[in-house]
C-alpha cells in the first residue's frame, strides 16, 4: 500500500541520513516531492547539486538532463540516480549532437565566427559540452535574460538551443525585434527567415519546443479574458511568444510559486504550466482562485514517470548495497559541459 511504501521511504532516508540527498523538481508528483530534501526550479537544483559535497547518493526526482547536470556538478565519489530511466524530456531530445554539429558548420559558413551558442539546461550533456567547447553557456528560465545579455557582450549573434520559445521570449524582452530572429530547422537543415538580408539576424533559434507548454494557447487566454476579466494570467516562458505576449506575467517555476505566494487573498490566477505544480498551487492556496490556463490540465508524462514505487525501488536497492539507474556522464563530455555550466553559475 501507499502508506507502507511511504513508511519504507522514510525508514531508508533515516538510515542513510546525510549520505542520501533527494532533490525534487517542482513538476514532480506530491507522492514524490514530499520526500525531497530540496525542491526547486532547474537553476536552484543545479545550485544545490553543485554545493552538496556530503551526499554519497543523489536520487534525483526530475528528468534525465537534470540528473546529468547533477552528475557533472558533483564530485567523482558522488553517485547520481534517476528512479526511472524513461524520465526523459522531449524538448531535450529535439537537439541531438550530430544534428547540432552539422548545423553549426552550416551556420558558421554563413555567419563566420560571429555566433555564440547558448543552451537551455533542458538539453543533453552532449549539447552542453558542445556549447562549452565553443565558448558558450547554459541558461535556465530564471536567468535567461542575464545570460543572453552576457552572450551579446561576447559575439554579435547567438544560437539558442533547443527551445525556440524561451529563446524568442527572452530576446524579445531584451529588445531584439522579431524580424532580427530566425529559426534553424534541424530537420531540413535550413534557416527559416522572412527578411531580405541574413546579415540582419542576431538571434538564431533552434526549432525545438516543450510539448507540455505548447498546450497553452491564445484561445485559452481569449476565453479566460472573456469569462473572467479580473483573472491574472501567469505562464512559463516555454509558452509561445503569442501566449506570453497576451499574459500578464511570465517566469520560471520558482517565479510562478513566488508570485502566487505573495498574491493578495481573493486574487484570481490562471496558470500556464505543468499540471502537478498547478495542482499544488491550488491545494496550498485555498484563499486564492487558481485554475489551469488550459482547463484540461497539462501533465509532463516523463516527469510523472518518477513515482513512489520507482523512488522506493531505487532506495531499497541502495539499502541492499546496489546502485541502480546511475547517471554517469563520461569525463570528456563532463569537462566541456562544466565550462558551460560554470559560466552560468558564476553569472547568477
Ligand atoms: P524551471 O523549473 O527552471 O522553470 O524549468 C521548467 C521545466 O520545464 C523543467 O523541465
Ligand atoms: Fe521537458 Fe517540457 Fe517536461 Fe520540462 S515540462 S521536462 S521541458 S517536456
Amino acid at each position: 500500500s501507499a502508506d507502507e511504501m511511504e513508511r519504507r521511504v522514510r525508514e531508508i532516508k533515516q538510515k542513510f541520513g546525510k549520505r542520501l540527498f533527494i532533490p525534487g523538481h517542482h513538476y514532480q508528483k506530491d507522492e514524490v516531492i514530499q520526500f525531497a530534501n530540496e525542491t526547486g526550479d532547474s537553476l536552484q537544483l543545479a545550485q544545490v547539486s553543485a554545493e552538496n559535497k556530503e551526499a554519497e547518493f543523489i536520487v534525483f526526482c526530475g528528468v534525465h538532463f537534470m540528473a546529468e547536470t547533477a552528475d557533472i556538478l558533483t564530485d567523482e565519489n558522488q553517485k547520481v540516480i534517476l528512479p526511472d530511466m524513461r524520465a526523459g524530456c522531449s524538448m531535450a531530445d529535439m537537439a541531438d549532437i550530430d544534428q547540432t554539429e552539422r548545423s553549426w558548420e552550416k551556420l558558421q559558413s554563413t555567419f563566420g565566427d560571429t555566433i555564440l551558442p547558448l543552451t537551455y539546461v533542458n538539453s543533453t550533456a552532449a549539447i552542453k559540452s558542445f556549447v562549452g567547447k565553443n565558448g558558450g553557456a547554459t541558461v535556465t528560465s530564471s536567468n535567461a535574460k542575464k545570460m543572453v545579455s552576457w552572450a551579446f557582450t561576447q559575439k554579435e549573434r547567438i544560437l539558442f538551443l533547443p527551445d525556440q520559445h524561451l529563446g524568442r521570449n527572452t530576446a524579445y524582452d531584451l529588445g531584439v525585434p522579431l524580424d532580427k530572429m530566425a529559426v534553424w530547422n534541424p530537420i531540413t537543415d535550413t534557416l527559416e527567415y522572412e527578411g531580405d538580408n541574413v546579415e540582419d539576424i542576431v538571434v538564431i533559434l533552434w526549432k525545438g519546443h516543450c510539448s507540455v507548454h505548447e498546450n497553452f494557447t491564445v484561445k485559452n487566454i481569449e476565453q479566460i479574458r472573456e469569462e473572467k476579466p479580473d483573472m491574472n494570467i501567469l505562464v512559463h516562458p516555454e509558452c509561445s511568444r503569442e501566449v506570453v505576449a497576451l499574459s500578464d506575467y511570465a517566469g520560471s517555476t520558482k517565479y510562478i510559486i513566488d508570485m502566487i505566494k505573495q498574491a493578495p487573498k481573493g486574487s484570481k490566477w490562471a496558470i500556464g504550466t505543468e499540471m502537478n505544480l498547478v495542482k499544488r498551487l491550488i491545494d496550498n492556496n485555498p484563499d486564492k482562485e487558481i485554475v489551469s490556463l488550459n482547463p484540461y490540465m497539462c501533465p509532463c508524462l516523463t516527469m510523472n514517470r518518477i513515482d513512489l514505487p520507482h523512488l522506493l525501488w531505487t532506495l531499497e536497492e541502495l539499502e541492499q548495497g546496489n546502485v541502480v539507474n546511475q547517471i554517469a556522464v563520461d569525463e570528456t563530455t563532463a569537462k566541456y559541459a562544466t565550462l558551460a555550466l560554470d559560466k552560468m553559475l558564476q553569472n547568477v
